[in-house]
């Protein structure tokens, strides 16, 4: 399903935090109608356009769940974990940094390349990193 496929949402994706998965569930949708506003060979109005979209509302949706990592101490349990997600996040952030850079220098990302690039990110992350937070986040709440 990777690849330039549309996501179809499924319970694999549901980390168990509402706020969260509310939020992914916006991503999975922006990067589908990324996917249907993409043509072969879209203009670099429309990749600066979309590329800017969802960085955005990554960056909104990492704030989010860097807030959650604070507020239940995610670092003092697994500092290891809690960095590497970190980690994920920024690359992720500058990896779209730089496809934006490429556009307004005229280099144009290929529909593929881009599609493939975001929704294998999108989902390696959530099918992992994003789940390994939840458990915790569920675990500790449980625990009062
Ligand atoms: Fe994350």
């Amino acid at each position: 399903m990777i690849g330039h496929e549309l996501i179809v949402w499924n319970d694999e994706l549901v980390t168990g935090v509402d706020k969260i998965d509310e939020q992914h569930r916006i991503l999975v949708n922006s990067i589908n109608d990324a996917n249907a506003r993409l043509s072969a060979n879209s203009s670099a109005e429309i990749l600066e356009q979309i590329s800017r979209d969802l960085l955005s509302y990554a960056l909104y949706h990492f704030e989010t769940e860097e807030e959650l990592m604070q507020e239940f101490n995610y670092a003092g349990s697994n500092a290891d974990e809690s960095e590497a997600h970190l980690r994920q996040h920024r690359e992720f952030s500058s990896k779209v940094v730089a496809v934006r850079d490429g556009i307004k220098a005229g280099n144009l990302i290929s529909r593929e390349e881009l599609l493939t690039f975001l929704n294998g990110w999108l989902i390696n992350h959530i099918l992992k990193t994003d789940k390994r937070l939840g458990a915790f986040i569920v675990a500790k709440s449980h625990a009062g």
